[in-house]
């Protein structure tokens, strides 16, 4: 019998997607004149916050900004540790006025916002975990971002290379199942093939016991997912690790934003967590 999984209350800050659109190609997935069902996209988007809500989390939302329509994205907006703020530096210029709504919105919240002198673009590439934050590069966040952070939060960072252009992000590779933060054991699942040998081998190291998922997940945005220690949120089309979080004692919630990967993005890109 799998060991009985504890959800944790979780804060989120999303986007609502009345503007989401794919005008520019700046990941693998998106390619202009793509047409986006709108309709779809919000009731899908409707879906996924009606859920967080359903499980007992709190959902708080930014404006869109009709010139903006990877605003969706919310998770690339920051990293809140602990309530503090480190805001993002977008690579593409067509995202950087993001930067401003979001740092807006935080500042109105009450939080004191770090603006980043590096190309880092939020919980994209930086993911906290058992002590850590996980952080890639290779296509978005810079190692110089990755310092950047370490000195800010004063937590250790752990660098990771991504080497696959469908995985620019950490987290379209790469997510927490259990985040360690009242001391269970911190596990995470991801997919190999993502990473460099030497970054694969880091993972390996910390976590031992990780879900392991393969292409077929990973090109399903199966770790893009969002987990709140029990519940997690994940694309129906990542049929292996689907089941296999069911094997694992995890409660799958198969939440579909079929319209999002247009964008490269699915549920976890959607969702900023705020740990204050
Ligand atoms: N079109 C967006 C971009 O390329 C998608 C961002 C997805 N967000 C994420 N956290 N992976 O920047």
């Amino acid at each position: 019998m799998p060991p009985s999984r504890m959800p944790r209350p979780r804060r989120y800050l999303v986007c609502e997607p009345r503007y989401f659109d794919v005008k520019y190609a700046i990941n693998p997935w998106m390619s202009e004149n793509t047409e986006v069902d709108l309709d779809l996209a919000r009731s899908q988007w409707t879906t996924l916050t009606d859920t967080y809500r359903a499980l007992g989390h709190t959902v708080e939302s930014v404006e869109p900004h009709a010139e903006l329509p990877d605003m969706v994205f919310a998770a690339n907006s920051a990293l809140v540790l602990d309530g503090l703020v480190f805001g993002s530096r977008f690579h593409a210029p067509e995202r950087r006025p993001e930067e401003e709504e979001y740092a807006a919105w935080f500042k109105v919240a009450g939080f004191d916002v770090h603006r980043p002198g590096a190309v880092v673009e939020g919980e994209g590439d930086l993911v906290p975990v058992g002590g850590y934050v996980l952080a890639g590069t290779g296509f978005r966040t810079t190692v110089e971002a990755h310092r950047e952070v370490q000195e800010f939060f004063g937590v250790p960072v752990i660098g990771l290379q991504l080497v696959d252009p469908y995985f620019y992000h950490l987290d379209t590779a790469l997510f927490v199942l259990e985040d360690g933060h009242d001391g269970r054991a911190a596990n995470i699942a991801y997919y190999p093939e993502a990473f460099s040998p030497g970054s694969l081998a880091v993972l390996r190291r910390l976590f031992p016991d990780a879900l392991v998922a393969t292409r077929e997940d990973a090109m399903a945005f199966g770790l893009n997912s969002v987990s709140d220690g029990r519940n997690v949120l994940v694309a129906p089309q990542a049929h292996a690790l689907v089941e296999q979080l069911a094997e694992h004692g995890y409660e799958p919630v198969p939440v579909d934003m079929s319209e999002f990967h247009k964008a490269g993005g699915g549920i976890k890109c959607c969702t900023q967590e705020i740990r204050a």
